[in-house]
């Protein structure tokens, strides 16, 4: 605990955490029932602009780029929510006895391909001697996919993505080092503040949903960086095995 944190009783921290449910369930919610009219207006937008492509009078074109924009947000929105509605569902995982090695294999395969085709290559090196670990596959995919996205989004002129598998004391350990562009102290403090986002674009709830989901495995994770020279981001996974 902090120095200057102030010790809270059982009860209130029971309190604490019920209110917490309770704004995690209005807040998912909300967020579900914001997402139905949201693609009833997105699928409208579409039929609008149809209408527009066949209309024959000069107003049409500006017509047809105001609708563009308004679609554009709607895009926008339907991205926030479906990362929102991620983040919500990541804290309960379905676990079952896993090969990470096979998971990372199977998903470096589907995303490498394309990962090559804008210049990076990827350097995998899974350890031999790992154990199943018990985790929830889809969760632990989502991780990989945004730790890999997130490289990705760092090498824009290409560059090389390292990534790693090894058990240390009865932890397994894995590693993503990209050689991008890296980040200063002050970034580097901030990745996992939820909505912190450098990336025009970006919703910022990458990297909360990944801490979210190691936690919920009782696991952990760091981030090292520098500017110029690329970054590593460290998951530590307890294995369940007596140290
Ligand atoms: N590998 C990396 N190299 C350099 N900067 C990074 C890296 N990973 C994350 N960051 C920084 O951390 C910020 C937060 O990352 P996070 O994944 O949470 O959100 P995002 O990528 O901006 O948006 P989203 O993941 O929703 O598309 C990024 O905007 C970027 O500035
Ligand atoms: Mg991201």
């Amino acid at each position: 605990m902090p120095a200057d944190a102030i010790p809270i009783s059982e009860s209130e921290r029971r309190q604490l955490n019920e209110r917490y449910a309770e704004i995690a369930t209005l807040a998912g919610g909300l967020a579900h029932e914001i997402r139905n009219p949201l693609s009833t207006i997105s699928l409208n937008l579409e039929l609008l602009q149809e209408d527009l492509g066949d209309l024959e009078v000069p107003q049409a074109r500006r017509m047809m780029q105001k609708v563009q924009v308004v679609q554009r947000e709607c895009r926008n929105l339907e991205g926030i929510l479906e990362a929102f509605l991620q983040f919500t569902k990541s804290g309960s995982p379905q676990r079952e006895p896993t090969d990470l090695n096979e998971l990372i294999g199977e998903f470096l395969q589907f995303w490498g391909a394309k990962a090559r085709d804008s210049g990076i290559e990827i350097s995998p090196h899974l350890a031999a001697d790992l154990p199943k670990v018990s985790l929830d596959p889809a969760l632990m995919r989502q991780v990989l996919m945004n730790l890999a996205q997130n490289a990705q989004q760092a090498m824009p002129h290409g560059g090389l993505l390292e990534v790693q598998t090894l058990l240390k004391n009865n932890a397994v350990q894995i590693e993503m080092i990209d050689t991008g562009t890296g980040m200063d102290e002050r970034t580097r403090g901030r990745i996992f503040e939820a909505f912190f986002s450098k990336r025009p674009g970006g919703t910022g709830l990458g990297l909360p949903t990944v801490r979210k989901i190691i936690e919920a495995h009782e696991g952990s994770i760091e981030c090292e960086s520098e500017v110029g020279r690329g970054t590593r981001f460290r998951i530590t996974l307890p294995t369940g095995a007596d140290s």
